[in-house]
């Protein structure tokens, strides 16, 4: 007897459709299908407000794998809604991949699929979720460092859906007509979001796959980068160099260099003896630190990780049992299994000492997991893991390759959490998977120093967020080769205010800090990166949104209105939060299209640092202000450290709309540490009102009890014909600003 939950379907003409598409869009011989499953067998089931969970049928429900995207295992909640308008079909291919196809109505926009290169609009690519060193990668390279098998599509009318394959097998994800997942392994469930909206989805895609932990507040700052700075005095003088030259930042990285021979948790006598010592004076210096651990263990008896690990035989193994060795950094190497608990906790605690050493923030690289020397660039799939049962018990490398990388992130985000209980871990991971958000940031990888790559930078970023990964953005300056100042320059102006602002670059290449370029390119630099810091409440109050709902802190310009076809193949803009619109030159040419959303957006600087030039600064982006938008910013500061109450001076930038109004949000907490949790935060709604001739600013809590400080808040109102008005009071209390 069928269960409840189960219900029948008719082969639906639209089904029908779906086939006769999925059969027509592929082209290579193995992608022909060979099997279809029957529509009617489909079992459908309501999981949430507007998502339903597909299985081929009921057997194949029955022996579904646990999902390892979503945050807990989803839950029946009723049968498909009678309206619901997106049912895949199943079939199989020549290839034996598993293939879901759902078909997509004309004016269809599609988006997300995680780390891809090339533009934003992904109707007609084919990309691969299978976690790849992609070194030198292009637009065109078909799998990347992390897999999302996710994908936002928008109809012409603004109203969105999502589909989500849940498998962590590879998915190939064919776009060129409708959506086609083909996956390898077994028949694995679909999962559709509808919504009335892509900002409706992305917040039910939180609700499933769980949202990104508060960072801490320092992790929003710059953050400079290279491979290696090394030895130690390197460090200090670059750290001193930033504040110098009275250029914000707030983070120094350590890249492989500090090990002892690349031997992960251990430190090079000679180039770094002392490293509590330099993190001490990092410290001093307003710098926090983050220091890389990879995967690869060096195979060697006597080295410390190595023997630990062989107690309890920690190692992915080849399928007769042996441990799996390949080639990384030190040679060759043997890898933890993170897929079973006792290796994921052994791991977590080799960080109580690593971080008793002031270490601050975490990178876990390598860990697609990287293997040199090897045509695949990774282990063989049929390696053996011998998972937890909770994770679908032990299994193939081809099972766990793809959550390898978050599965690692996890455990280190747990150690760092052990070792420091009363901070906000920061980790960030080349290699992750949809819903490893929830663990750790990344980064686009390593890049090229060329136009193309500037130009991928906020596709790239956006399809990220468009996949859960808020916490994102790419070396900026690029990882590979010189490229040119112009080029830096130009990247810095916009990049600076992606989610995740981190300057790095390869062994080898010429010095890429600010002002390695001379005098001009440093102040363009400085520049930028004191818009961002002004922007600081701005972008805490959107990583406190994007923690709480799931949105993405940087959002494609058609989420200013969904329904316009004209937005949503925008590649050199992107919002942050609703109302501010930042616009680039992303070509060597310049000259870029600006395609504005409709309505009242209005152009604006923050007053100029250095004597007025900068309003002449080509190489800054454009920023616009939503008419009925309010925006906190906050003083040009250092760092973090720099303005330890961040509650001092606070300016609002307000746009009124037609009928006289705007509003906006500010978030604020201590920026680190766990007292939010019991309330120890403000969120304030600002509110803007033309009433006759007087502006009125309302101040309202709507979440937190933290006390509010008697702070000066200043009002800076940008009119329609682009005079100012400014206006000042006390925050908490009206003010009133009179109009003429
Ligand atoms: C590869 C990473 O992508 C890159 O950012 C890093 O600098 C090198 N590994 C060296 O650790």
């Amino acid at each position: 007897m069928r269960r409840p939950q189960e219900r029948r379907h008719l082969i639906t003409p639209r089904r029908l459709l779906a086939l006769a598409l999925a059969l027509l869009g592929q082209n290579a011989a193995n992608a022909r299908i060979v099997e279809s499953y029957p529509g009617e067998e489909i079992v459908a089931e309501r999981i949430g407000d507007g998502i339903v969970q597909f299985h081929m049928n009921a057997e194949a429900k029955a022996a579904r794998l646990p999902s390892l995207a979503l945050v807990e295992a989803a839950r029946y909640e009723g049968p498909m809604p009678e309206a619901f308008a997106v049912v895949p079909s199943f079939a199989r291919d020549r290839a034996g991949r598993f293939v879901t196809s759902v078909t997509i109505e004309p004016g269809t926009s599609l988006y997300g699929t995680g780390q891809a290169g090339g533009e934003l609009l992904r109707n007609g690519k084919v990309t691969e979720a299978w976690n790849t060193d992609a070194y030198g990668y292009g637009a065109k390279t078909k799998a990347l460092y992390t897999s999302h098998p996710w994908v936002l599509a928008v109809r012409a009318d603004g109203s969105a859906f999502g589909v989500l394959a849940d498998t962590t097998y590879r998915v190939e994800i064919d776009l060129r007509s409708g959506i086609t997942f083909r996956a390898d392994g077994p028949a694995h469930p679909v999962i559709v979001i509808d919504g009335d909206g892509p900002r409706a989805v992305m917040e039910s895609l939180g609700t499933l796959t769980g949202t990104i932990e508060m960072p801490p507040r320092w992790a929003l700052g710059y953050h400079q980068c290279r491979y290696s700075y090394a030895p130690d005095d390197r460090v200090r003088e670059v750290a001193r160099g930033f504040r110098e030259r009275a250029i914000p930042a707030d983070v120094i990285w350590m890249d492989i260099d500090y090990m002892d021979g690349f031997r992960c948790f251990t430190f090079d006598a000679e180039g770094f003896p002392n490293p509590s010592a330099l993190n001490a004076e990092l410290d001093a210096l307003g710098f926090s630190n983050v220091w890389m651990i990879d995967p690869g263990i060096k195979n060697e008896e006597g080295y410390f990780v190595h023997d630990q690990g062989d107690e309890i035989n920690a190692w992915v193994q080849r399928p007769d049992g042996t441990p799996f060795t390949g080639d990384v950094w030190p040679g060759e190497c043997v890898f933890p299994d993170f897929t079973r608990s006792d290796v994921r906790e052994w791991w977590a605690g080799l960080y109580a000492d690593f971080m008793a050493n002031g270490i601050d923030g975490v990178w876990n690289d390598m860990n697609e997991p990287s293997v040199f020397n090897v045509e695949s660039k990774t282990m063989p799939e049929d390696n053996h893991h011998g998972a937890d049962i909770e994770l679908g018990g032990p299994g193939p490398h081809a099972r766990y390759h793809n959550v390898y990388g978050m599965l690692m992130v996890q455990a280190s985000r747990e150690g760092i959490m052990a070792a420091n209980p009363d901070k906000r871990p920061f980790v960030l991971s080349r290699a992750n998977y949809l819903g490893g958000h929830r663990y750790g940031a990344t980064w686009t990888g390593d890049n090229t120093s060329n136009w193309a790559h500037v130009e991928m930078s906020i596709p790239m970023t956006l399809n990220l967020g468009l996949s859960g990964q808020p916490f994102v953005g790419p070396d900026l300056g690029g990882f590979i080769h010189d490229g040119t100042p112009e080029m830096y320059s130009r990247w810095f102006g916009f990049g600076s205010l992606l989610p995740f602002a981190r300057g790095h670059t390869q062994k080898g290449n010429r010095d890429k800090e600010p002002w390695a370029y001379g005098p001009e390119i440093e102040a363009t630099v400085r520049r930028a990166l004191e818009r961002r810091y002004r922007l600081m409440p701005l972008y805490y109050t959107l990583f406190e949104e994007a923690h709480r709902t799931g949105m993405p802190v940087a959002r494609p310009v058609f989420f200013a209105d969904p329904a316009d076809a004209r937005l949503r193949d925008v590649d050199n803009a992107f919002l942050l939060g609703d109302d501010l619109l930042i616009v680039a030159d992303v070509s060597k040419r310049r000259g870029d299209a600006v395609v504005m959303p409709r309505g009242d957006w209005r152009g604006f600087d923050f007053p100029s640092f250095d004597g007025g030039r900068d309003s002449k600064d080509r190489d800054q982006a454009r920023l616009f202000l939503r008419g009925g938008g309010i925006v906190p910013t906050g003083p040009v500061h250092q760092h973090f450290g720099d303005r330890p109450d961040q509650r001092d001076e606070l300016t609002l930038l307000v746009a009124l709309d037609s009928s006289g109004r705007a509003e906006g949000e500010l978030y604020e907490d201590a920026g680190e540490g766990w007292g939010f949790r019991e309330g120890d935060y403000l969120r304030t709604r600002y509110t803007a009102q033309r009433s006759g001739d007087v502006l009125r600013i309302d101040t309202e809590t709507v979440g937190g009890v933290a006390p509010r400080s008697e702070r000066t808040l200043s009002v800076r109102v940008l009119m329609e014909d682009g005079t100012e008005l400014t206006g000042e009071g006390t925050d908490g209390r009206t003010i009133e600003i009179p109009l003429r």
